[in-house]
């Protein structure tokens, strides 16, 4: 098992688990809380469609609270709906305030799942790593590092820990050659932003000739199957020791600052109006209309990085989904 001192926080390694993806440690976390059939989960309604599918596996009903401009909960706890577990989500790996869902579980008996899918390394404003502030927490490690897959459900809660399954096997395969070969395109000592720009636009030219979309559309089945195997892939511990974390804090807290003084004039909104001292940031986060998004897009895709629109919200909500659901932005720092 890999080393407490190489994972960031895991100081008790017998609670936490590896898996491929974080809706596969969401449904882990779900079972280990005893959460299934005839239940609820609280999920924020500005949420990824995707995530849904890990609250079916278990057979609960997903019910929502609104989330505010300042992507907190925007109406009070206590107009919530009753729900065995409420999902606080760390968005862009920026700390969710937790006070008002500590209030509804003290009110309701519920318990916290801490979603920090986004920020692997973040931490709140006294230090704590998020994912680790609630009852369990979930960690997307492959939405930091550039891995075939890999995500992991914390325990936090010692009297979580003993319903946890053990460690499935590190025997999956990860994701297909698209990802690899971007993998091998980053290791480029030199030129390495141009060539990755320019096979990333191959890709989506190549894509769309073939499927008529540059970027593959959401699964339609993505709120009810959850694709893979959960099994991690095999070198995934060895790859998390080899990561250099503190290089990878500096590299996206620099990102961050060089692109909020390259599009300050630019008439976008960046979603938070700075970046806290212990944040590591999933991306750079804005509000546009489509074709500022789009000049934005241009702009990272010379550097070699992504922009895209988070999230596909649940189809039960798109039609009333209020535009600041509807309009975010992230310039993704995964390199
Ligand atoms: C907030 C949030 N939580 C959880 C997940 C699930 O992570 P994964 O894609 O690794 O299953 C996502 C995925 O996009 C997400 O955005």
């Amino acid at each position: 098992m890999l080393s407490a001192s190489k994972l960031p926080g895991v100081e008790k390694i017998d609670a936490i688990r590896y898996f491929s993806l974080g809706r596969h440690a969401l449904v882990a976390g779900l079972r280990a809380l005893g959460i299934g059939v005839g239940q609820s989960v609280l999920l924020p309604e500005y949420i990824c469609r995707d995530l849904l599918a890990a609250v079916h596996a278990v057979g609960a009903k997903p019910v929502y609270y609104p989330v505010g401009l300042d992507l907190c909960p925007a109406t009070f706890q206590e107009n919530w709906p009753t729900a065995a577990a409420v999902l606080v989500v760390d968005y862009f790996g920026f700390p969710q305030p937790l006070q008002c869902f500590r209030d509804y579980c003290n009110r309701t008996g519920a318990v916290i799942i801490e979603d920090n899918a986004h920020g692997f390394l973040s931490r709140d404003e006294t230090g704590i790593l998020l994912g680790f502030r609630g009852d369990v927490g979930v960690l997307s490690l492959r939405k930091t590092f550039l891995f075939p897959n890999g995500a992991a459900l914390v325990i936090p809660n010692a009297s979580v820990v003993k319903h946890m399954e053990p460690q499935l096997e590190f025997s999956g395969m990860g994701v297909g050659g698209a990802l690899r070969v971007k993998g091998l395109l980053h290791r480029l000592p030199i030129l390495r932003p141009l060539v990755v720009a320019g096979a990333i636009r191959l890709a989506r030219r190549v894509r769309r000739l073939r499927t008529g979309h540059a970027i593959p559309p959401p699964a339609a089945d993505a709120e009810t199957v959850i694709p893979t195997t959960p099994l991690p892939y095999g070198g995934m511990l060895r790859d998390l020791t080899s990561c250099d974390f503190s290089a990878e804090i500096s590299r996206r807290r620099m990102l961050y600052d060089e692109f909020s003084d390259l599009l300050h004039d630019w008439n976008i909104r960046p979603v938070f109006d700075s970046l806290p001292e212990n944040v590591v940031p999933y991306g750079f986060p804005f509000r546009a209309d489509d074709s500022l998004a789009t000049k934005v897009q241009q702009l990272a895709e010379r550097r070699g990085l992504d922009t895209f629109r988070w999230p596909d919200l649940p189809d039960a909500l798109v039609s009333s989904a209020p535009e600041h659901y509807r309009r975010t932005w992230l310039l993704n720092f995964l390199w």
